[in-house]
C-alpha cells in the first residue's frame, strides 16, 4: 500500500489540475481571476485528485453494469486501470475501495452515489475539516439589467473564521425558461481570512449546446435567480464531510 501511494504521488506531480470539476457545466459562466489571494498552501493533489475522480466514476458504473459480479476491489480497480490505460485511476480506486470496502463501494456507485470530493478525502489526499465555516459577506450583480448577449458579473466575498474544509462553490440560474443552469468550482481547503471571486455569465446560447441532446438556454427576456453556495464537500451530497455554510440570493434581468 505505502508503495502503491508513492507511485501516485510521483505520477500526480505531472497532471495539470482542474478547476471546473462537477456534473453541472454551463459554457456561459466563467471564473474570473480572483483578486483575492488563493490559499497560500496550495495543495495540488487534490485538484489532480479531483480530475482522477471524475474519470473514474462512470466507468466504474459501466464495469460494474457490463461484468455483473465483481468480487475484490483490486479485480475492479485493476479493470478500471485496463479500461482507461491509466495505473493512476486504478490505484486510487484501490485506496477508496479499501476503506468502504467492496459491497459498499459497488452499491455507491450502483446509487450514483459518489462524488468526486468524497471519493479524494477518503483516498487521503484531499484535506478535511469538519470545524470549517464560510459566511458571505458580499454580493452583487452588474449589470442589473441588459439585454441578450449582455455579460453579467458576480462579485462576491466570503469569510472564514476557522478556515474550511475541501468544498465547492456552486452556482445556479433559475431562467424564466426553468431550464436550470450552473456550474461549481472546486475550493481547496483554507486557512481562516476573506476570499472573494468574480464570476461572469455571458447571456447568449451556448454554441456547444445541441438542441437534438439537451435543452439548450435561450436567455429569453425576464428575471433570473441567482444562487451560490459555498459548502464543505460537494454541496447538496450526503456524505460525511460535506454541509452548505451559506448561500446567498441575488437577481438579473434581461431586457429584450
Ligand atoms: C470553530 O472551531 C472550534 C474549535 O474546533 C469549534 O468549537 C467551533 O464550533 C468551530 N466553529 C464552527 C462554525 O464550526
Ligand atoms: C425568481 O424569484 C422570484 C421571487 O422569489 C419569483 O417570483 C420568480 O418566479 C423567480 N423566477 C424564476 C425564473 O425562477
Amino acid at each position: 500500500m505505502y508503495k502503491a501511494l508513492t507511485c501516485v504521488l510521483i505520477a500526480l506531480v505531472g497532471i495539470t489540475s482542474a478547476s471546473n470539476v462537477f456534473n453541472v457545466k454551463s459554457y456561459n459562466i466563467q471564473q474570473v481571476a480572483s483578486p483575492f489571494a488563493q490559499p497560500e498552501l496550495r495543495l495540488t493533489l487534490c485538484p489532480a485528485c479531483i480530475d482522477i475522480a471524475d474519470r473514474s466514476i462512470n466507468v466504474l458504473l459501466e464495469l460494474i453494469l457490463d461484468t455483473g459480479i465483481i468480487g475484490s476491489c483490486s479485480a475492479l480497480c485493476q479493470a478500471l486501470g485496463q479500461k482507461t490505460g491509466s495505473a493512476i485511476l486504478a490505484t486510487v480506486c484501490d485506496l477508496v475501495c479499501d476503506v468502504v470496502g467492496i459491497d459498499e463501494f459497488i452499491k455507491m456507485i450502483d446509487k450514483a452515489d459518489i462524488d468526486p470530493i468524497w471519493y479524494c478525502e477518503i483516498a487521503k489526499m484531499c484535506p478535511i475539516n469538519d470545524h470549517g465555516d464560510a459566511k458571505f459577506t458580499k454580493f452583487t450583480i452588474a449589470p442589473a439589467s441588459g439585454p441578450k448577449g449582455t455579460t453579467f458579473t458576480f462579485d462576491f466575498a466570503y469569510t472564514s473564521v476557522n478556515g474550511t474544509g475541501t468544498g465547492e462553490l456552486d452556482i445556479d440560474i433559475q431562467c424564466p425558461d426553468k431550464i436550470p443552469i450552473g456550474t461549481g468550482f472546486l475550493l481547496e481547503a483554507s486557512k481562516a481570512g476573506t476570499y472573494g471571486q468574480k464570476v461572469t455569465v455571458k447571456a447568449e446560447p451556448d454554441p456547444h449546446c445541441d438542441p437534438t441532446q439537451e435543452m439548450c438556454e435561450e436567455w429569453l427576456p425576464g428575471t433570473y435567480n441567482v444562487t451560490i453556495q459555498v459548502c464543505n464537500g460537494e454541496c447538496g451530497s450526503k456524505h460525511p464531510h460535506s454541509a452548505i455554510y451559506d448561500t446567498v440570493k441575488g437577481s438579473f434581468v434581461l431586457t429584450k
